[in-house]
């Protein structure tokens, strides 16, 4: 992403002239980011740690196929999540499935395809056993504790669904045992958007504290949860350094342990979230005696994070990058007052250079959980996504028509 002539380019491509060639609103992620992200990361934990990419964050096909051709492994949460993987090209059995409270059929559906499970409960461990007992799976640990950047996103502690209790895996390696189960992995997840190192520490070491209970492991999987700077002042995790602590505490509790283990872990907003950019149109204002709103043609439907965590986006004018600033709000087109771009912990104004009917604005770092988590609500169709790369673009999801949505619908009278 750069600014020449006043003007946001992407790979070189006006956004603007992006906006004329697809329409708005608009999803556009750079290629060339992408694979430097996975390829930062890779570089910060160089022994043979398999990244599993977490496609919950953004599962569109082609960057699924650019991560694979990467070396990503996949992290999936449910069955057509391991089938997309499938068909972009992942072997089985470099995706991990970590359902939710997952029905029979999931499982089914997975030792079909070859695809490891995960189990996240002592009562998923027991079903599992009775339906495959003399198999291999891997068990989700809650170590006791989480973070994450809001408090819908802390996935570890007492107050998380998700996980074997560490207090538990006793318990667990008994229900495992009676059904002739290996336990060949440990798993845990503490949160998403975790900006310092501290907490993965400290999880990772609670971690291994619970893996020392399972004599047949052959990796420990610490999840994802790496955060990104959303802020243009604020400071990036310090990776290298991250993965340095990491893998240097992994082996020494290796030689422990008596044997190698492989790392596992699952970044997903880390690898696509800078890669990702929503662009939309400027189609109205609205005043009143405390605010300038400027309305878009897009809303929550389309990137919820501000209105359900009250997650910052940086907004850039693509359309004029300097000029006089104005303190405005950025109102998306739903029916609802809680429909604002702008929002963050903070309020909900941004100060942007003059903004003018028709100007493009940018919704910054929006690759991951973004176009994954959009909705047809209020029945406006989802936008179209758009690769590019060296100058070019590819349109790689359609913009959704009416026929796409009503496409589900019996609409016999
Ligand atoms: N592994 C597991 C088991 C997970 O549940 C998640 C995310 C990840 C890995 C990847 O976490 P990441 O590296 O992307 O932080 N909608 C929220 C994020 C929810 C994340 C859910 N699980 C947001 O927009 O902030």
């Amino acid at each position: 992403m750069q600014v020449v002539h006043n003007k946001l380019c992407l790979s070189g491509l006006e956004a603007e002239t992006l906006l004329r060639e697809f329409g708005s609103p608009l999803y556009v992620y750079e290629a060339e980011v992408l694979r430097e992200r996975f390829r930062a990361f890779q570089a910060a934990f160089p022994e043979n740690v398999h990244l599993h990419y977490a496609m919950k964050a953004n599962s569109n096909p082609t960057l699924l196929r650019l991560l694979q051709q990467e070396g990503a492994w996949i992290d999936a949460v449910s069955p057509l999540e391991v089938r997309l993987a499938l068909d972009a090209g992942f072997a089985p059995e470099r995706i991990l499935f970590t359902g939710n409270n997952s029905a029979p059929d999931e499982l089914d559906y997975c030792i079909a395809k070859g695809v490891p499970v995960n189990l996240g409960s002592l009562e998923a461990l027991r079903r599992y056993g009775e339906r495959y007992p003399g198999t291999e799976a891997s068990v989700r640990v809650n170590p006791g504790m989480g973070a994450g950047h809001h408090s819908h996103c802390i996935t570890g502690g007492p107050a998380s669904k998700f996980g074997i209790y560490h207090d538990r895996v006793a318990t667990a390696l008994k229900i495992a045992t009676q059904n002739r189960i290996r336990i060949i992995g440990v798993h845990s997840h503490i949160g998403t958007g975790i900006y310092a190192p501290e907490p993965m520490l400290a999880a990772m070491e609670l971690v291994l504290q619970a893996s020392r209970g399972f004599p047949e492991l052959r990796f420990i999987d610490f999840g994802g949860g790496f955060g990104i700077p959303h802020r243009p002042e604020q400071t990036p995790l310090d990776l290298p350094e991250l993965g340095r602590q990491m893998q240097e505490r992994f082996s020494s509790f290796c030689s422990e342990y008596g044997r190698p283990l492989t790392m596992k872990l699952e970044p997903g907003r880390f690898i696509v979230g800078p890669a990702g950019i929503l662009l939309v149109t400027t189609t109205n204002f609205t005043d009143t005696p405390d605010y300038r709103f400027v309305g878009v043609d897009s809303g929550f439907n389309h990137l919820v994070r501000p209105t359900m965590y009250g997650a910052y986006h940086h907004i850039l004018n693509a359309s004029r990058s300097t000029g006089p600033e104005q303190e405005v709000v950025i109102a998306g087109n739903i029916c609802e007052s809680g429909d604002i771009f702008s929002r963050s912990e903070e309020g909900m104004t941004r100060k942007i250079p003059e903004i003018q009917v028709g100007d493009c604005l940018a919704l910054c770092d929006a690759g991951a959980y973004g176009m994954s988590m959009s909705s047809q609500y209020n029945t406006r169709p989802r936008p179209a996504e758009v690769l590019v790369e060296n100058g070019q673009a590819r349109l790689i999801r359609h913009r959704e028509t009416y026929e796409d949505v009503i496409a589900p619908f019996n609409t016999e009278p």
